[in-house]
């Protein structure tokens, strides 16, 4: 019923409204990207993920400094996740505009940010100071550092009254608190694999010893896309098929070195990378959005992602309905008793239910969703039918 009202919902969207779809969304890191002299602070904001943060706030202040500026704080050699954290002092909760910065209410302010926000802040830490000081120049510290102003108020960057201001400040802003070690996460891949559904596919990565090459990606950032228990169980005859070089292979073919976030897989139509190397190529597949959610797809099987198991940088979970089948292993060219075409074109279509590669991992997904939506489809091409009977006799 989700899923009917869910395809029926976009299709009438898609019909609707597609000429007519519009986004207000800002895009932090497209608006420094036209200011080379922000580039390093931009950078930085893209792999902490701050950007996508920024991105999603709907109100929000942006205090940019140059690069000149951003090497005083990576000559401190912080690690990443402490980076992030100064980086997070320099975006406000709030709208600060030029003309408000210059018309603050009793000269001085406190306001949050996005450090505060993060819950890692403790006291006033997470809080800036803004102070009208003398002769129009506007002020920022951190609240505890506030007894002395190092950064001033430079310049506007970007108004859009009253989603985003991106100003330029002359000096980072610093915090004892936000510079403070920031221990990795650490998280035991195990016990949320096997707390959360995907226990077969736990044990077979630590047995087979692709789990070791796993928890040695982490910290650089890892995504894992986990088929589930029943998914894996049904897939065992196949996978028992493969050599040992094969079996590990398909294992580290659901890993992919670096942390993505549900946003970002969402905002993500392309090719990805994945921990299987062969030689100096990895394999890889792609992720396709599509209205239902987040699609996988090899040149053999398109999987959906169905849950997450965690999402905590640097390492995200998600639970999947198909194993990842690469083409490397899974050579869709293979002599199969494919009526007719002998076409090249691998992704042409999916496979019938002659075909028991994908048949196979349909029927062990989700019992009977799999043939829902084929019912579904099949409404929706009828009303697409009918639609566009009613448009033709227009
Ligand atoms: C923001 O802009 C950058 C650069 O143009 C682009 O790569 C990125 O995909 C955009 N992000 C979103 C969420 O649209
Ligand atoms: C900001 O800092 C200045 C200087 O220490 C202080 O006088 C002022 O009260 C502070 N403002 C707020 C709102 O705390
Ligand atoms: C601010 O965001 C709202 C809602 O997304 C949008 O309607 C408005 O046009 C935006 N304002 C500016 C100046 O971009
Ligand atoms: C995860 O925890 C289990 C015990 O629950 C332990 O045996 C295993 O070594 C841990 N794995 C890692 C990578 O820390
Ligand atoms: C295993 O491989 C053999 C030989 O290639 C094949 O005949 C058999 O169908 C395969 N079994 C499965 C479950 O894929
Ligand atoms: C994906 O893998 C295939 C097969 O190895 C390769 O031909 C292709 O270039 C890869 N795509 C990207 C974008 O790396
Ligand atoms: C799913 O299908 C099985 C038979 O294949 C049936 O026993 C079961 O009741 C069905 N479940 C639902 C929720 O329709």
């Amino acid at each position: 019923m989700k899923l009917l009202s869910g395809i029926t919902l976009s299709l009438l969207l898609a019909l609707l409204f597609a000429t007519t779809i519009t986004t207000d969304a800002h895009n932090i890191t497209r608006i420094l990207a036209k200011h080379p002299e922000f580039s390093t602070f931009n950078h930085y904001l893209t792999i902490t993920h701050l950007a996508a943060e920024i991105n999603r706030r709907l109100t929000i202040t942006v205090c940019a400094v140059d690069n000149a500026g951003m090497s005083d704080l990576l000559s401190k050699h912080l690690s990443i996740f402490t980076i992030k954290n100064v980086l997070a002092l320099h975006v406000f909760s709030d709208y600060y505009g030029s003309k408000k910065l210059h018309q603050i209410t009793h000269r001085s302010t406190l306001t949050a940010t996005m450090f505060q926000a993060t819950g890692k802040a403790e006291g006033i830490s997470g809080y800036v100071n803004i102070t009208d000081v003398k002769g129009g120049r506007v002020g920022f510290a951190q609240e505890d550092n506030a007894a002395k102003f190092e950064s001033f108020f430079v310049k506007t960057i970007v108004e859009k009254p009253y989603n985003i201001s991106v100003i330029q400040i002359s000096q980072i802003l610093t915090s004892p608190e936000a510079e403070a070690p920031v221990a990795a996460p650490s998280v035991n891949i195990t016990d949320i694999m096997k707390a959360k559904g995907c226990k077969a596919f736990s044990d077979l990565l630590t047995s087979e010893g692709a789990m070791d090459t796993f928890v040695q990606t982490v910290d650089g950032g890892l995504t894992i896309f986990c088929p589930s228990d029943d998914v894996l169980k049904s897939f065992m005859p196949k996978y028992k098929n493969l050599t040992e070089e094969g079996k590990l292979l398909i294992l580290l073919y659901h890993g992919v070195p670096e942390y993505n976030s549900m946003g970002t897989l969402r905002s993500h139509n392309g090719v990805i990378d994945t921990l299987a190397l062969e030689g100096a190529n990895s394999y890889n597949f792609t992720v396709q959005n599509d209205d239902e959610g987040v699609s996988l797809k090899t040149k053999v099987v398109t999987a959906s992602i169905k849950a997450t198991l965690v999402d905590d940088e640097p390492l995200a979970v998600y639970k999947i309905d198909k194993v990842l089948l690469p083409r490397e292993l899974f050579n869709t060219d293979a002599p199969k008793s494919k009526k007719g075409s002998t076409s090249e074109d691998e992704e042409a279509e999916a496979p019938g239910p002659a075909d028991d590669e994908d048949a196979a991992d349909d029927t062990a997904s989700d019992d009977n969703s799999s043939t829902s939506i084929g019912g579904v489809r099949i409404v929706v091409t009828v009303l697409l039918g009918l639609l566009l009977g009613v448009l033709a006799s227009l």
